[in-house]
């Protein structure tokens, strides 16, 4: 990157997003500051220690020290000719379903207080924020500025993020799109400077987040910041749905006996549905799909508008859980006293974030119908154990050592380990060897071969004859 297109930028919430986006920026050559109230999460990444678990960032990390500072003050970085603010704080659901912005605003409050004068800014809203909140970021700042008696130059913009945890480093290098809301030319061309590399893809990709072979250029969308804050919304939702309507499919899938991974393979290949997002299993989780449904049905309800849709996805999914209990009362007849062992408890692979996970559901589920519970995952287990204290949950080392005597194994998380796990020699230790997928991971004939009672979700039960489709 030549010097005169390097921009000063700065990222408050080094979060999952913030982070990622960070180190992204400074690994394409502009020069990032980095502000996050938690000062252990300061220290580590100063340290050069990632506080997530993300494919690349580590590498990244070591890659882009001379680039990134992560000890900035919000006052310092306005100080040193930030051109571009990046607010990537929590934007937590409150219990209405509505989005508590007190983060942000906080964020806006202080730029208001520390805006120079003289230099312009460009303020990213990249959280993802209910409509309107482009808006009310920036009344703020111009109360504050009030307040000072300033006169100040700057131009909130809404520029969600479309990242999913496990890959997103490669998603925010190799993105399908990037969008820019705003009201004004000068901050659209000044983001345009900043995801220039990223947009024309002439940067030599890091070693660890290979650019994908097919990869064709990603198209820049401007819009407005109200547009741009409702299709962030709207993605998240309508990915959430596809994943509800496959679930609901599998439902009745049991009930006739097909097979809903045929069912889904046979459905996607028409391209104007598309095969991504038809894994049925124990429904959607994470830090976005849950809590941006609730928020879009709630700025629905401010409006008196019903979005029949978004409820059903967000009621399909909450059955989807339950279907889990269902089918363990189904096979054990009886859960009280049961040993029953959960794999995977990450709401996703890759990542160790247990944010509305499954698990957390139908492990609480569990203990409340008296089973004793063992859970084991791959990288999650720390976070989950000290973020639910409360559950009465044994941590085992291993899937060998969750099988051993459980009456039944339940797979929650599509980890790849799972996959590679020695299922034939798992089998004989189990008290018995019943085993829910409810993320339809494994091969159902050789699990059924080496003894287990395997079930599925959405898939026929083994007993009966069933034609397979063999769609090619
Ligand atoms: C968050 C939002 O939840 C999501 O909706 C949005 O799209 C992006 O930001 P995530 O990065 O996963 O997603 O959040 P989280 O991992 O909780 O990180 C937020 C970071 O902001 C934390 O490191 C927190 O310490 C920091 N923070 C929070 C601040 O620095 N200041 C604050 O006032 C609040
Ligand atoms: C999502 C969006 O994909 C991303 O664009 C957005 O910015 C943040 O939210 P993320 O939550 O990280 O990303 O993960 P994603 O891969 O979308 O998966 C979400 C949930 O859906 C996971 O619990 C996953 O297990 C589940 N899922 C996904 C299914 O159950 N079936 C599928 O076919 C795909």
């Amino acid at each position: 990157m030549k010097p005169s297109e390097r921009l000063n930028v700065t990222v408050v919430g080094t979060g999952y997003v913030g982070l990622t986006t960070a180190l992204a920026l400074a690994y394409l050559g502009h020069r990032l500051q980095c502000v996050d109230k938690n000062p252990e999460i300061v220290e580590k990444l100063d340290r050069g220690i990632s506080t997530i678990y993300e494919q690349g960032l580590e590498e990244l990390l070591t890659d882009t020290r001379n680039q990134i500072s992560f000890n900035g003050s919000l006052p310092e970085c306005l100080d040193q000719n930030t051109d571009v603010l990046i607010i990537a704080v929590g934007t937590p659901s409150k219990e209405n379903g509505d989005t508590d912005l007190c983060y942000v605003e906080e964020v806006a409050r202080e730029i208001g207080r520390n805006l120079l004068p003289e230099k312009p800014l460009v303020v990213v809203n990249k959280s993802t924020v209910p409509v309107g909140t482009a808006r009310r970021v920036d009344t703020v700042i111009r109360e504050e500025l009030e307040r000072r008696q300033v006169e100040g130059k700057f131009s909130v913009t809404s520029n969600p993020e479309f990242l999913r945890e496990g890959s997103a480093l490669h998603d925010t290098l190799y993105p399908d799109r990037i969008v820019v809301g705003s009201e004004e030319v000068w901050s659209v061309n000044i983001l345009r400077q900043m995801y220039a590399p990223i947009l024309s893809q002439d940067f030599t990709p890091p070693r660890a987040v290979p650019r994908p072979e097919s990869m064709g250029l990603p198209a820049l969308v401007t819009t407005t910041p109200t547009s741009a804050e409702l299709l962030k919304y709207t993605a998240n939702a309508f990915l959430a749905a596809k994943i509800s309507f496959i679930n609901e499919i599998a439902g009745l899938a049991e009930k006739v006996g097909a097979d809903i991974k045929e069912v889904a393979r046979g459905v996607g290949l028409d391209h104007r549905i598309g095969s991504a997002f038809l894994n049925a299993g124990a429904g959607w989780g994470g830090s976005c799909f849950p809590k941006d449904t609730r928020s879009l049905l709630h700025t629905a309800r401010q409006y008196g508008y019903e979005m029949p849709l978004t409820s059903a996805a967000v009621e399909v999914n909450r059955r989807q859980r339950m279907k889990i209990i269902e089918k363990l009362q189904e096979s054990l007849k009886v859960i009280r006293g049961s040993t029953i062992g959960i794999l995977g408890l990450s709401f996703k692979p890759n990542t160790d974030d247990i944010r509305e996970s499954p698990a957390i559901e139908v492990m609480g589920e569990l203990l409340e119908l008296g089973a004793r519970v063992k859970a084991y995952d791959p990288v999650a287990m720390d976070k989950y154990r000290n973020t639910y204290p409360e559950q009465d949950i044994n941590y085992a080392a291993s899937v060998e050592e969750t099988a051993q005597n459980s009456d039944a194994l339940v797979l929650l998380t599509d980890w790849e380990q799972f996959i590679h796990a020695p299922w034939k020699d798992i089998a004989p230790t189990m008290r018995h060897p019943i085993f829910i997928d409810g993320r339809n991971l494994l091969q159902p004939e050789s699990m059924r071969q080496w003894g287990y009672q395997y079930l599925g979700i959405g898939r026929p039960t083994g007993s009966g004859f069933i034609n397979s489709l063999n769609i090619t």
